[in-house]
C-alpha cells in the first residue's frame, strides 16, 4: 500500500456527537428520507466530530496504524480476502447471522460503505501492515439497548492469526479512535457468555462486565468501557 496522503486532519462538515449518538446533519433530502440522519438536537453538549481522517493516494480511509496492522475503511475490492473470513463456521459460531455466503458478505461490505456515510463509522478492514493481507475486521456499530442507541465495538479475525494479540492491538485503537476522535462518551460490547475469547479482548481493553441481557433472543453479557 503506498504511503501517499492526500489529506490529514479535519473538522467534519456534516457529523455532530453529543457523546451517545452520532448526528448527521444532511442538506439532501432524499437522505433523510431514507432515515440515514437524525436531527441534530438543539443541545450545548453537541459537537462537530474531530476526524482525524487520513486518506491514501488509492482513497482508501485510515483509521489508525498499530505497530502490527492498519485499520482502515472497507472498500469493494476486498470481498475476495474476507468472503472466505466470513463463511467459516469456526469465525461465525458466535455471530447470530452464521455463516455468511457470497452475496451476504458482499451486502456486508456495502452497508459498511453506507455506514461510513450515515452513521460517521463502521466495522473497518485490518490489514496486516507486513503483507498488507486483509485479516479480519473491528468496528463499531449502533445497536439499540432498551430503545436506547449505544455503539458497538465488535472484532474478528482470520483463524490463522487468532492467539497472537493482534485483536486487542486492533480493538485497542478503535477504542481510542470512539473516544479521541469520534467524542463518544462509552462503547459496549455485546458477547455471548461462552465466547471466552471475546471476553478475554474486551477486558483487556478495559471493559467491565456490567449485566447479563438477552438480545435478538439470545442471552449475552454486556460489557462497557466510559471514555477516561
Ligand atoms: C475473539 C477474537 C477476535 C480474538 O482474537 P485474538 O487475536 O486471538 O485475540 P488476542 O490474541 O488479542 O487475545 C486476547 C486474549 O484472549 C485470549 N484468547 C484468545 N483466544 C482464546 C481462546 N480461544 N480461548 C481462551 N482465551 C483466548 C488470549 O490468550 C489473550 O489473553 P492473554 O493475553 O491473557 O493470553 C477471535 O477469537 C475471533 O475472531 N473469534 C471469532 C469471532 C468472534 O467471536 N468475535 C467476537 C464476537 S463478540
Amino acid at each position: 500500500m503506498a504511503k501517499e496522503f492526500v489529506s490529514a486532519d479535519h473538522v467534519h462538515p456534516l457529523l455532530f456527537t453529543d457523546g451517545n449518538s452520532i448526528f448527521k446533519v444532511d442538506p439532501n433530502p432524499t437522505v433523510m428520507i431514507l432515515g440515514l440522519s437524525f436531527p441534530l438536537p438543539k443541545n450545548e453538549a453537541v459537537k462537530p466530530i474531530y476526524s482525524s481522517i487520513i486518506k491514501m493516494k488509492d482513497e482508501s480511509v485510515i483509521i489508525a496504524e498499530t505497530p502490527r496492522v492498519i485499520i482502515r475503511h472497507f472498500c469493494t475490492e476486498n470481498f475476495a480476502d474476507l468472503a472466505p473470513i466470513l463463511a467459516n463456521p469456526e469465525v461465525m459460531k458466535y455471530s447470530l447471522a452464521g455463516v455468511l455466503s457470497s452475496n451476504q458478505t458482499r451486502k456486508f461490505i456495502q452497508k459498511m460503505l453506507c455506514r461510513y456515510e450515515s452513521e460517521g463509522y463502521g466495522y473497518y478492514a485490518i490489514i496486516d501492515r507486513h503483507n498488507t493481507q486483509l485479516i479480519g475486521y473491528c468496528g463499531l456499530l449502533f445497536c439499540l439497548i432498551e430503545g436506547s442507541r449505544k455503539v458497538e465495538i465488535g472484532y474478528r479475525l482470520d483463524p490463522h492469526y487468532w492467539q497472537k494479540g493482534l485483536a486487542t492491538e486492533a480493538a485497542t485503537a478503535v477504542r481510542d479512535y470512539a473516544f479521541n476522535q469520534l467524542s463518544l462518551n462509552d462503547l459496549i460490547a455485546l458477547i455471548q457468555p461462552k465466547n471466552i475469547a471475546s471476553i478475554k479482548v474486551a477486558e483487556k481493553i478495559g471493559m467491565k462486565f456490567e449485566r447479563n441481557y438477552t438480545f435478538s433472543g439470545m442471552p449475552v453479557k454486556i460489557y462497557r468501557i466510559f471514555k477516561p
